[in-house]
């Protein structure tokens, strides 16, 4: 759950990636409700438009940007675009953006490593590299990675999912320890089984595990907690009390809470 926070949200121009659907959405509407102008980011246009229909019924000159987070080589001519868009800078930038790999190690091909790597690592530090110097220039701007329980969990057939977060969090440990003393801050955002369309049937993924709507939180939900984290100090901030004691527990004994696991999954 997220602590203490500075966040204003009048006045802050927020790009959100991944925007279109699910907590990217749900955290786009919940940033425009603060009074923030947003900038969101997806590939489907019809998807977009619908939400930033609804940011701009709060403040109405949020912005739609339709790209691909996989074209590495066109993520400047992205973040140039974003500063654009946002009239001069960016002070927010949510990296939420992601896809999943639902594939056992048995079965994962090189390809599947680097499809997903490309879009939950590569492609967000590409966009921080990019959007970082304009904020260190202003010494203004919080820069929020969103990772995954399967990083403090278990990476069970969701392993090459699972190291792209668990990079992604180092990285994000590398801006919040470096940025200190700087008015940019780094934060890693953990959300748990979320109902959204990630655990849905996909290419390149075996099909989704089944999900408990009873003990699942809601895009909502999530996205409303993100927002909350912004401008809190500390680095990681978890979707869910129930998401940051299991994380505890693993963190606590990683060997025992893995026996436990392996225990349960030797037995399915
Ligand atoms: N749902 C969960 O249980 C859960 C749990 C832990 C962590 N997370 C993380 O939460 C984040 C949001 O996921 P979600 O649950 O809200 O799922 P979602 O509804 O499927 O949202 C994923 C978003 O990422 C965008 N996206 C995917 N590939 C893209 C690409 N190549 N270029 C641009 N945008 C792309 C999608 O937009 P387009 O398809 O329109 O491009 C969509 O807006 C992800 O990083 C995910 O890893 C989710």
């Amino acid at each position: 759950m997220a602590g203490a926070s500075t966040w204003k949200g009048t006045g802050e121009r927020v790009v959100v990636t991944g925007a279109s659907s699910g907590i990217g959405a749900a955290a786009a509407v919940e940033a425009a409700k603060a009074g923030a102008t947003v900038a969101l980011v997806a590939r489907r246009a019809d998807r977009l438009a619908e939400v930033v229909e609804e940011c701009r019924r709060h403040v109405p000159w949020c912005q739609m940007v339709v790209a691909d987070l996989a074209e590495l080589a066109l993520i400047d001519d992205l973040a140039a675009e974003l500063t654009e868009v946002l009239g001069g800078g960016v002070d927010v930038l949510v990296n939420n953006a992601g896809v999943p790999k639902r594939r056992g190690v048995r079965d994962l091909s090189p390809a599947d490593v680097e499809e997903v790597m490309r879009i939950n690592y590569f492609s967000p530090v590409r966009l921080t590299l990019a959007l970082l110097p304009g904020m260190l220039e202003r010494d203004h701007g919080d820069i929020v990675n969103v990772s995954s329980m399967g990083a403090h969990m278990v990476a069970y057939r969701v392993g090459a999912y699972c190291a792209s977060k668990a990079a992604l969090e180092m990285f994000t440990e590398a801006l919040h320890v470096e940025l200190a003393g700087t008015g940019v801050r780094a934060h890693t955002f953990v959300p748990g089984t979320t109902l959204t369309e990630f655990s849905t049937p996909k290419d390149g993924n075996d099909p989704p595990f089944p999900t408990d709507p009873a003990t699942a939180a809601t895009a909502e939900e999530v996205g409303r907690e993100l927002i909350r984290a912004l401008g809190d100090e500390r680095l990681v901030t978890y979707a869910t009390a129930r998401d940051e004691a299991t994380a505890a527990r693993k963190a606590a004994d990683p060997n025992a809470f893995l026996a436990e696991m392996r225990s349960i999954f030797s037995a399915r």
